[in-house]
């Protein structure tokens, strides 16, 4: 027999036994926590699975018959669309009054989120929460009308504009002057920011909207506005965590702590990053630079 001929099984070999670390490489660069949910991507920092994702964000979404639902303290909401980009989300709430319809009775989730989660999600700064048939006790009107109104333009949304929509004219009593006359105003605008919680019950509210600007989209009027809850989300220091995480082929993840972030690495998880995983093991088997040479070197021989 030749040396050639000899070389030739002996190269397949070695590619045959670098095949299920070549597989289990790639496995690994995944999308092991990736999902969707209707037409709806999940992807970090949000995840449906325990486990998946940053941990500001577990127990937040479910998918329910192909429906995203997000849900805090205050509610569920239908999740319309995530914005990775922009790393904003957009809820709907059923009971939420639009120009069209408005809803009273109180029913509306508003918005009200557990301390825990302030850091990971906030409603936008354009984002106007538009309370609708407040009482004069609220803690909305504290001190009116001596105080300066907490209600005001949030981005080019405000109540004079609301006033104007068809739902006004439907509750026809209630339809308001544009004048503050001797009680506070039928309908308030404020941005999160400036009372933090959004509980009509707390605030002494019968209904309320929410409407954000997509700058620099130049709106008409209040029938063109968006409505729904336009939240955005933030995991800040923790990000570089996560890109370390992929940028070496791992998913990221939590413990069952539910705090401490995990880098998964296919059969194994680390505290840092897939390359650790990989170091830790017998460099000459595991090493990638290695099996491409390996590869690189049987291929040579075939030729
Ligand atoms: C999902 O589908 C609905 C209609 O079924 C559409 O209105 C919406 O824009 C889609 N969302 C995304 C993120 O593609
Ligand atoms: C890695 O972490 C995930 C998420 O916490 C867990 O489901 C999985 O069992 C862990 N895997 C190992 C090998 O510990
Ligand atoms: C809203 O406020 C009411 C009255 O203060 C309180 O009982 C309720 O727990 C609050 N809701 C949320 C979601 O915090
Ligand atoms: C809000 O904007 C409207 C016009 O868009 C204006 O007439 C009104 O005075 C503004 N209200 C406040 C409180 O700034």
């Amino acid at each position: 027999m030749s040396t050639t001929s000899l070389l030739i099984p002996l190269s397949l070999s070695l590619i045959l036994a670098s095949l299920p670390l070549f597989s289990s490489t790639t496995n690994i660069h995944s999308d092991a926590c990736r999902s969707f949910c209707g037409n709806i991507t999940v992807d970090y920092p949000f995840a449906l699975q325990y486990g998946c994702g940053h941990p500001g964000y577990r127990d937040l979404l479910y998918c329910m018959n192909d429906v995203l639902m997000f849900h805090i303290r205050s509610g569920s909401y239908r999740v319309l669309d995530i914005d990775y980009a922009y790393e904003a989300l957009t809820l709907h709430d059923p009971h939420m009054s639009t120009c069209s319809n408005i809803v009273l009775g109180g029913r509306g989730n508003g918005f009200d989120i557990e301390e825990w989660r302030l850091p990971y999600l906030n409603p936008t700064a354009d984002n106007a929460f538009l309370l609708i048939g407040c009482s004069a006790q609220s803690p909305l009107f504290q001190g009116f009308p001596n105080k300066h109104l907490v209600c005001r333009n949030i981005s080019g949304i405000g109540c004079e504009d609301y006033y104007d929509c068809p739902a006004w004219d439907l509750l026809g009593h209630r339809k308001p002057s544009r004048v503050y006359g001797s009680g506070p105003p039928e309908c308030c605008a404020v941005p999160f920011e400036s009372i933090k919680a959004i509980n009509l019950t707390k605030l002494q509210c019968e209904g309320y909207s929410s409407a954000y600007s997509l700058a620099p989209l130049r709106i008409n009027g209040p029938d063109e506005w968006a409505y729904g809850i336009r939240v955005k989300y933030s995991v800040q220091a923790n990000e570089d965590f996560c890109r370390a995480c992929q940028a070496t082929g791992g998913t990221c993840g939590y413990g069952t702590d539910s705090v401490r972030q995990l880098c998964m690495c296919g059969s194994s998880n680390s505290t840092s990053t897939c390359d650790f995983v990989m170091s830790s093991l017998p460099r000459r088997m595991t090493s990638w630079t290695a099996i491409k040479a390996t590869i690189a070197g049987s291929l040579m021989l075939m030729l």
